[in-house]
């Protein structure tokens, strides 16, 4: 496997400070790296059950190399194992391997396996150190960097968690070769929104090279990793608990969890939803007036059309759609005092967290992204 330059790009928190190692082939490194933040030289990898048997053995002997003692904990994939019922397992592991206060968590795999192992190691002896290795784009620019962990239940999905920070995150994007390309491109939604927020350049950017980026490149992956990790940790050591400007991170995901909730989370992965939410959250800021023209909205489009993500959603009557859709918007645990919240595009490269009390606007901004269901064909 060839190796790339490492890209490091630091969250600083302080004394909580962390380092993001980016390179292509790190993965044979990651023992070597994570050391210098684990107080034993014994850890508690978790990851599920094809993460495991696709790199189980490489993380393995890199941890070998480094003289670090290692024990697995597998489950299934999928987004079920997001649950008490398989923190429980973990932490029924922990303590079958005498996982003891001086060891560490390793979370290896997507956003499912990051959400879940930082926080079984939220809550194991009241916290222990936790390292986070993502294996998918969308863990590598988003889930695993920033400390937002926790799993579903009955009451909701995501409302169980902690804020747990990781000692480090070691991110190879060589293990994205394996990745299914469909849930690589949704991972790209990610990419293009820290355009969007916070930075015309790398948008720009991602327009001059979205063919290499859709179709994985390595090299300008690794670029667009290290560009996406470099904005969210300037978000995260703004404000850790996202008690303001880090809420410009959910840019198209009140939207986007409407939408993957009207569809009971089975047609869109979680970017496909987000990139249709950007596209809506462009049509509300225009309605409003926050935006001039339709400039960035056909910017957007655009590069979503190049990532070959789903522009609008299929229905087969979008006025009811849309109603519903607003409707589900008051569910999101974004809604506080009852009150509407988008985060809005006002120029690219900039946007406001915005009360919107325009019940009309919002249900017209969902209608924007959907589409009546052709009629077959015979
Ligand atoms: N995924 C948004 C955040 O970490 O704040």
């Amino acid at each position: 496997m060839s190796r790339s330059t490492p890209l490091c790009v630091e969250v600083s928190l302080g004394e909580r400070s962390y380092p993001i190692h980016i390179a292509s082939g790190l993965i044979a490194e990651a023992g070597m790296l994570m050391r210098p933040h684990l107080a034993s030289a014994r850890v508690l990898v978790v990851a599920d059950q094809i993460v495991h048997a696709r790199h189980g053995a490489t993380l393995r002997a890199a941890l070998d190399k480094a003289g670090i003692a290692s024990e697995f904990a597998v489950f299934p994939a999928g987004e079920l194992s997001k649950s008490l019922e398989t923190a429980d397992h973990l932490w029924r592991a922990c303590a079958q391997h005498r996982i003891d206060r001086s060891d560490a968590i390793i979370a290896f795999g997507g956003g499912v396996t990051g959400d879940l192992a930082g926080f079984v190691s939220a809550c194991w002896m009241r916290g222990i150190t936790l390292v986070q290795i993502p294996t998918t784009l969308l863990a590598m620019v988003d889930s695993s960097v920033g400390g937002k962990t926790g799993v579903n239940s009955l009451a909701g999905k995501n409302l169980i968690g902690a804020f747990k920070q990781p000692a480090c995150v070691i991110i190879d994007p060589a293990l994205l070769a394996t990745m299914d390309g469909r849930e690589f491109r949704a991972g790209l939604a990610e990419v293009l929104k820290y355009g969007v927020i916070r930075d015309p350049g790398f948008f720009a950017w991602q327009e001059a090279h979205a063919s290499s980026l859709s179709s994985g490149e390595p090299g300008m992956i690794a670029q667009a990793v290290a560009e996406s990790c470099r904005i969210k940790a300037w978000y995260v050591g703004e404000d850790e608990t996202e008690q303001g400007v880090r809420a410009h991170l959910n840019y198209g995901h009140t939207f986007g969890h409407a939408l993957e909730r009207e569809t009971g989370y089975r047609i869109y992965l979680h970017g496909e939803a987000v990139g249709i939410g950007m596209r809506m959250a462009a049509a509300l800021s225009r309605s409003l007036g926050l935006l001039a023209d339709d400039a960035l909205a056909l910017r957007q489009d655009a590069l979503l059309r190049r990532y070959l993500l789903p522009l609008v959603h299929q229905v087969d009557d979008p006025a009811a759609a849309a109603v519903r859709l607003a409707g589900h918007c008051r569910l999101d645990k974004k809604v506080s005092a009852g009150q509407l919240r988008f985060i809005l595009p006002t120029a690219l490269g900039t946007v406001e967290h915005r009360v919107v009390d325009a019940p009309q606007a919002v249900t017209a901004a969902f209608a924007s992204g959907l589409v009546r269901t052709p009629p077959p064909t015979s």
